[in-house]
């Protein structure tokens, strides 16, 4: 009973969300919609594309010479502006059609469950990348947490790409 009225009062967000005067504006525009669909994008590219370095890096692929610390440190901060980007975009392209997305199981999973693990992953890379980076040897755990970060990112886009495709 309590998950019933759990999901009424999710999809009623939803519909309030759908119906502000932004979200109207969003929808109704010929150009608006795809303009923010492409600040998702770009937002993404920047937030993937720099974690992903970094991961590949603790991988040890790419240049041995540069600890991936250094790499961490010279990306961080186009690496959070991408992300704050790529939340602007995503949060904008689903107040949309909101009461929809809140009853995807792709959507749902997507950003309850994928998004939130790759998140804290991610922030623990960050913290211990200096760490790892200083001993002989990068640690099979460091390894083993940037080819996890990788895969959760991926599964993040998998899940993305498959919303239109899931009720
Ligand atoms: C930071 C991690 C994120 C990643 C990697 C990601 C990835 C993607 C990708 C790859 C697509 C393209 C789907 C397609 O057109 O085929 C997409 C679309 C979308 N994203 Fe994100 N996204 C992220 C965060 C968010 C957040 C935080 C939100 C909402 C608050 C969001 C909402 C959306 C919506 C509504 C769409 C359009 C889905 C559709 O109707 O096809 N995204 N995302």
């Amino acid at each position: 009973m309590k998950g019933i009225e759990g999901v009424g009062a999710l999809v009623n967000f939803g519909n309030w969300l759908q119906n502000t005067s932004w979200a109207l504006a969003l929808a109704t525009s010929d150009w608006v919609y795809p303009f923010v669909q492409a600040t998702h994008f770009t937002g993404l590219s920047l937030w993937i594309g720099t974690s992903i370095a970094v991961d590949l890096s603790l991988l040890g692929v790419g240049n041995k010479r540069q600890p991936p610390s250094r790499l961490s440190d010279a990306l961080f901060l186009w690496n959070w502006i991408g992300f704050a980007i790529a939340i602007a975009g995503g949060f904008l392209l689903f107040s949309v059609s909101a009461a929809t997305y809140l009853i995807n199981l792709a959507f749902l999973t997507k950003l309850g469950l994928l998004i939130p693990l790759a998140l804290i992953l991610h922030v623990v890379v960050q913290k211990k990348v200096r760490a790892w980076g200083q001993m002989p040897q990068i640690p099979a755990v460091a390894k083993l947490a940037g080819l996890a970060e990788l895969l959760l990112w991926l599964s993040v886009a998998t899940a993305a790409v498959s919303i239109p495709y899931v009720g």
